[in-house]
C-alpha cells in the first residue's frame, strides 16, 4: 500500500479530507496498471470467442429492476454494532472467527440465535471488548436522489452488480436478429455496494468496478458449459502473469438466492485465500425474474429444434481492483542487486504500466539526449506506454523503474553515437528480472520489444 501511494499507483480516495472509507482513486501509473488488466479480459473474453460481444449499460436504472433481481429483499449483510468501541462489524465474519459459518440465506432471527449461541466466545476485533447489540440484516443497495425533483419522488438505487445491466438487455441484444443461442455478452463498469466494513486496501471497496460476462445457454447444455468456462476463466490468469500457485478452487456452501451452482477462484492475497472471481451457473433465475416483472417475453424460440424456452445463465465475474490487488501482490519482490536491497514489481509485460523506459546516459549532454528522445517517440508511437526517464544517475534509474515495474530499460551513449563504431546505432537494453544488459541495434529495437 505504501509503495502504491509513494510510487502514484493508487491514493487513498479523498486523501487531504482524511479519506473516505471504501474509496480509493487511480493515480498515473495505476491507471495505466488497470486499463492493461481491462484489455486483457476484454481482449480474452470478446476477441477470444466468436460469440461474446461487448455491452455497456447505465449505472441508474429503474428501481423495479432491483426488486426483481431480489436484491432490494434479500441483497443484504449481517451488521452487528461493538457496544464499546462502535465499531460496524459484519456479524458472519466476526462468527469465522470461532469457526462458526453462518448461511447467506439465514432470516434475521437465525442469524441473531446463531450468534448469541456463541456470544460469550466473540471478541470485537477493533477494541478487544465483549458486548454486542444484535444482529441486523442490513440491506447493500447505495440509493441516489438521481432524478428526484419533489418529496413525493422516490430515491433510486445505483447498481450493486453489472449482471443486471446484461438481463435488461438480453431482449434488445436478441430483437436485433443478430445473435443465436449459445451467446454471451460481456460487460465492464462500476458497481456500488454499501459494504459494512470496507477494508483490506483494494480488496472490499464501496465504489469498485465489475468485469462480468453472462453467457446465454440451452437449458440442458449449461452444466456442461459452466464446466468449459470455469476451466477457461482459471487458465485466463496465466495472462495476467499470476502464479498458478497462488489460486485454487472453492466451491461455495452457501448458495447466493439467484445460483444454482457456485464455484470462485480464489487469490493468496497477503492477508489470505479470498476470493477474486466467482463463476456461477444462475439458471433461469435472473430471465424468468424480469420477464415477471416486466411482462416482457424473455423465452428463446431454437429454429433448429421448434422449441421455446428461457435460456440458462452461466455467469463470470471479476472485479477490476480484486484482480490489480492480486496483480501488485503477485508482482512484488524483494531481491539483492550489487550488494543492496532493491523492490521490484514483476509485472508480465504486457501488464506493466509501462512496456520500457528510455534513457540518455547523461542528461547534459544535448547530443544524447536529442538521440534519446527520438527513440523515445519512436517507441511510443508503436506500443504508447513508453517512458523517458533523465532523473539522477543510471542507477538510481533502474531502481526506480525496477519499483514500478518497468520490463526493460533503454540507455543511449555515446557507442550509439559512433564513439566505438562497431556499436553506431545501437543501445543497451536492460532486463528488469535479470538485470542483464543487451546492446541491441535501433532499427530492431521495436521488434526486440515485441
Ligand atoms: N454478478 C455477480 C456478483 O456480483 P459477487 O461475488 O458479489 O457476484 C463478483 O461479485 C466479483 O466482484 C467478486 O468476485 C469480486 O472480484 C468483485 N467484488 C465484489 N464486491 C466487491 C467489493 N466490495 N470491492 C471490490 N470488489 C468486489
Amino acid at each position: 500500500m505504501a509503495l502504491c501511494k509513494r510510487k502514484g499507483f493508487v491514493f487513498p480516495g479523498s486523501d487531504i479530507y482524511g479519506g473516505f472509507a471504501g474509496t480509493y482513486d487511480w493515480g498515473p501509473l495505476g491507471v495505466l496498471l488497470r486499463q492493461h488488466v481491462v484489455d486483457t479480459w476484454v481482449k480474452a473474453m470478446t476477441w477470444g470467442h466468436d460469440n461474446v460481444f461487448p455491452i455497456d449499460s447505465s449505472i441508474f436504472t429503474a428501481p423495479e429492476v432491483w426488486v426483481a433481481s431480489g436484491h432490494v429483499s434479500g441483497f443484504n449483510d449481517p451488521l452487528v454494532i461493538c457496544l464499546e468501541c462502535h465499531s460496524k462489524l459484519r456479524a458472519d465474519h466476526l462468527l469465522e472467527t470461532v469457526d462458526v459459518v453462518a448461511d447467506e440465506k439465514m432470516s434475521e432471527a437465525q442469524i441473531n440465535e446463531l450468534f448469541d449461541s456463541v456470544r460469550d466466545k466473540l471478541t470485537c476485533p477493533v477494541c478487544g471488548k465483549k458486548n454486542f447489540g444484535p444482529v441486523v440484516q442490513k440491506n447493500l443497495m447505495a440509493t441516489s436522489t438521481l432524478g428526484k425533483l419533489t418529496e413525493e419522488d422516490k430515491d433510486i438505487y445505483l447498481r450493486a452488480e453489472t449482471a443486471q445491466g446484461i438481463y435488461i438487455n438480453y431482449r434488445n441484444v436478441l430483437d436485433t436478429g443478430m445473435y443465436q443461442i449459445p451467446f454471451g455478452l460481456a460487460q465492464v463498469g462500476k458497481a456500488f455496494r454499501n459494504e459494512i466494513s470496507p477494508r483490506q486496501f483494494l480488496f472490499r471497496k464501496r465504489e469498485f468496478e465489475q468485469m462480468e460476462m453472462q453467457y446465454f445457454v440451452k437449458p440442458d447444455t449449461a452444466s456442461e458449459v459452466y464446466e468449459q468456462w470455469r476451466e477457461e476463466r482459471m487458465a485466463y490468469y496465466s495472462k495476467l502473469g499470476i502464479k498458478s500457485e497462488n489460486l485454487r478452487w472453492k466451491q461455495h456452501d452457501n448458495l447466493v438466492f439467484y445460483a444454482k451452482d457456485a464455484w470462485d477462484i480464489e487469490y493468496n492475497y497477503p492477508f489470505g485465500w479470498s476470493e477474486l472471481e466467482g463463476i456461477h451457473h444462475r439458471g433461469d433465475y435472473d430471465l424468468t425474474q424480469h420477464q415477471t416483472h416486466s411482462g416482457v417475453d424473455m423465452t428463446y424460440f431454437d429454429e433448429s429444434t421448434k422449441e421455446r424456452f428461457i435460456p440458462y445463465v452461466i455467469e463470470t465475474s471479476v472485479g477490476v481492483d480484486r484482480s490489480v490487488l492480486a496483480v501488485l501482490a503477485d508482482a512484488y519482490d524483494e531481491d539483492e542487486v550489487g550488494g543492496s536491497l532493491r523492490t521490484v514489481l514483476r509485472f508480465h509485460k504486457d501488464i506493466a504500466p509501462y512496456r520500457a523506459a528510455v534513457s540518455p546516459l547523461l542528461k547534459n549532454k544535448p547530443e544524447l539526449v536529442e538521440k534519446a528522445k527520438e527513440i523515445y517517440h519512436l517507441l511510443k508511437a508503436e506500443f504508447g506506454n513508453i517512458t523517458f526517464d533523465d532523473n539522477g544517475n543510471i542507477g538510481k534509474r533502474y531502481r526506480r523503474q525496477d519499483e514500478i515495474g518497468t520490463p526493460y530499460c533503454i540507455t543511449i551513449d555515446f557507442d550509439t553515437l559512433g564513439e566505438n563504431p562497431d556499436l553506431l546505432d545501437t543501445v543497451t537494453v536492460r532486463n528488469r528480472d535479470t538485470g542483464e544488459q543487451l546492446r541491441v541495434r535501433i532499427s530492431e529495437l521495436v521488434n526486440f520489444i515485441k
